[in-house]
């Protein structure tokens, strides 16, 4: 990953549990230098935040209203369904300068800008875990409102723990389907093949280690220009151990259950997304929204 400078802006996360956990723990480990001073949190779990009490570089707010008042980027890593509640209540924190910054899986920058006002600067991430090891995928996209300037700052916040893509909203479902989840089934990839060994008698520290550093050679191979089936090609001689295990996975469908999983965390993220349009839209209609 490249060495890039944080931006000096005042930052604050919204919602400390496994996202929101995971952004602060990278966040924390870019140098003191280099991250903007410190970073104001909140979270209606006190106990999440307990951890981070002793951290000298992260100040525990009272409310969520003060994490908005006081910081410059607001990164909401709330559940969806939490998001509205979350928004309003910020909303009168919240001016023309500051960003809100949301990580909810199908949530629309649309929704979210309906709830905090016009002309408010909204930007949409999809991080995944991975920001816990400065090693995530981030997604981003803008809301209406913010510029171009906005999402560099994002970026290069984001960027600090990791790797971000500058994509279109519409393409927001399927990339939550393949990183913000997909991390979890390359988890559950790399525990399978290390199960194998163990069925055939490794100790399973050993297996584990081996699965996750192989899963990590052909990640970087293929980072580096390797087609799959190139791997594939330069690994499977013919009559060979490779091309029986192959076989294997082919019989059993793997590939496309892989896929399916995919396909499948999409959806899921189009249902949410559906989801919260009709009842900002309900809002509107039935008058308790001025949208
Ligand atoms: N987990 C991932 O790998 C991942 C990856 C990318 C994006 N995301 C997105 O990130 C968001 C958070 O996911 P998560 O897995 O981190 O969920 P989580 O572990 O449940 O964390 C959310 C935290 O926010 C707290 N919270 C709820 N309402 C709040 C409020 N009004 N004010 C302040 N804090 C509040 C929750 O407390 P309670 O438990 O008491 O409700 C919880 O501690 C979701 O929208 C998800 O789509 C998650």
């Amino acid at each position: 990953m490249n060495e890039r400078t944080v931006t000096g802006k005042k930052i604050g996360i919204i919602g400390i549990g496994n996202i929101g956990r995971s952004l602060l723990q990278g966040l924390l480990a870019v140098e003191m230098g280099r991250l903007g001073g410190e970073v104001f949190i909140s979270d209606v779990k006190k106990e999440n935040l307990q951890y981070f009490e002793p951290e000298s570089r992260v100040v525990v707010c009272e409310d969520n209203k003060e994490v908005a008042e006081k910081s410059d980027v607001i990164i909401l890593a709330v559940k969806p369904h939490d998001v509205r509640g979350v928004v309003e209540e910020i909303a009168p924190c919240v001016n023309e300068e500051k960003m809100v910054v949301s990580v909810a899986a199908g949530v629309p920058t649309r929704v979210i800008e309906r709830y905090l006002g016009k002309g408010k600067k909204v930007i949409r991430v999809m991080p995944n875990i991975g920001a816990r090891v400065r090693e995530s995928v981030t997604a981003i996209c803008t809301g209406e409102f913010a510029g171009e300037e906005d999402e560099a700052i994002a970026s290069e916040i984001l960027g600090a723990i990791g790797d971000v893509y500058s994509v279109k909203e519409s393409d927001m479902d399927v990339i939550t389907g393949l990183s913000g989840s997909g991390v979890a089934f390359f988890a559950a990839m790399i525990e399978a093949m290390a199960d194998g060994g163990v069925y055939e008698g490794l100790p399973h520290d050993l297996a584990l280690e081996i699965s996750a550093k192989t899963a990590l050679g052909a990640a970087i191979m293929i980072l580096a220009g390797d087609k799959p089936s190139s791997i594939e090609e330069m690994t499977a001689s013919p009559g060979g151990t490779t091309m029986r295990g192959l076989y294997a996975m082919e019989a059993r469908g793997i590939k496309a259950a892989i896929m399916e999983a995919v396909i499948e965390a999409t959806k899921r993220a189009r249902e949410i997304s559906e989801q919260l349009m009709k009842n900002a839209k309900r809002d509107v209609q039935s008058g308790t929204d001025e949208g």
